[in-house]
C-alpha cells in the first residue's frame, strides 16, 4: 500500500507540512509506504482549454507531469492545502484543472483526503476547492472525525493545535482502513465499477 502526500503550500515547512507530517507518522506506524511531493512555488497556468491533450494524453504545459506520475504510482492520496483568502492557492487549482482534464485516469477511483491549514478562518473553503476536483473522477473522499483542518501560521504554531493534529491522525487511520478494505476486496474479485460511456448533455442543447 502506497500513500502519496502532496504539500500544496508554497512553504516547504509551514503549517501544511506540520499537518502532513502527522498523517505520515501515523501511516508509517500502521505500516504503509509513503511518498511526499511538494508542489513548490513556481507559477502555473490554469487549463486554457486548448485541447492539446486530446491526442497526446498529456498537458501541453509539461509542469504537471511529475505530479501526475506521482498520482499514478499511489493507491491513495492525501493533499494538504493552505488557506489563501478563504480558498485554495491558485497554484494547486491551476495544476489540478489541467491534470483532471488531461490525465484524469491517474486519480480515478483512488481514495483521496484533503486536509487544510490556516491561521484563522475559512479553511473549509480551501479544502472544498481542492476536494471538488476529485468528484469528477469517482474518488472516494476520506474524512476525519471533524472537517480535516488545522490552525497555525507556521510549522511550530500548528504543532500546538492538539485537536487538529489528532484529526490528522484520524484521517490517516481512515485512509489506511479504506485502502486495506479495498485491497481485500480486490483479492476477492471485487474491483471498482467500469464507468458507462459518458453522456454529454450541454445545457443549451436542451433548450
Ligand atoms: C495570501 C494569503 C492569504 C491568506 N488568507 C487566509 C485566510 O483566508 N484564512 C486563514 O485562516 N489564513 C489565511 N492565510 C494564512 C495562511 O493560511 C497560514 O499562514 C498558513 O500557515 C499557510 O500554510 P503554510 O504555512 O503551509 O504555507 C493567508 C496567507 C496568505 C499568504
Amino acid at each position: 500500500m502506497k500513500l502519496l502526500l502532496v504539500n500544496a503550500s508554497p512553504h516547504k515547512k509551514g503549517s501544511t507540512a506540520r499537518a502532513l507530517d502527522e498523517c505520515r507518522a501515523k501511516l508509517k506506524e500502521l505500516g504503509a509506504v509513503t511518498e511526499y511531493y511538494h508542489l513548490g512555488n513556481a507559477a502555473r497556468n490554469s487549463c486554457t482549454g486548448c485541447g492539446g491533450c486530446k491526442g497526446s494524453g498529456t498537458c501541453v504545459f509539461g509542469d504537471i507531469d511529475a505530479l501526475a506520475d506521482a498520482f499514478t504510482g499511489a493507491d491513495g492520496i492525501i493533499i494538504g492545502v493552505p488557506t489563501h483568502y478563504a480558498g485554495a492557492p491558485g497554484n494547486i487549482l491551476s495544476a489540478l484543472s489541467r491534470l483532471l482534464f488531461s490525465r484524469k485516469q491517474c486519480v480515478e477511483y483512488k481514495p483521496i483526503a484533503v486536509i487544510g491549514s490556516g491561521r484563522r478562518g475559512c479553511i473549509t473553503g480551501a479544502i472544498g476547492d481542492v476536494q471538488k476536483f476529485f468528484e469528477f473522477a469517482s474518488c472516494p473522499i476520506i474524512s476525519g472525525v471533524y472537517p480535516a483542518l488545522i490552525y497555525g501560521s507556521d510549522y511550530e504554531s500548528a504543532g500546538f493545535d492538539a485537536e487538529g493534529l489528532q484529526n490528522m491522525r484520524s484521517v490517516a487511520e481512515n485512509m489506511y482502513w479504506i485502502l486495506s478494505a479495498l485491497e481485500l476486496a480486490e483479492k476477492n474479485g471485487i474491483s471498482h465499477p467500469i464507468s458507462e460511456p459518458k453522456i454529454k448533455t450541454d445545457i443549451p442543447s436542451l433548450l
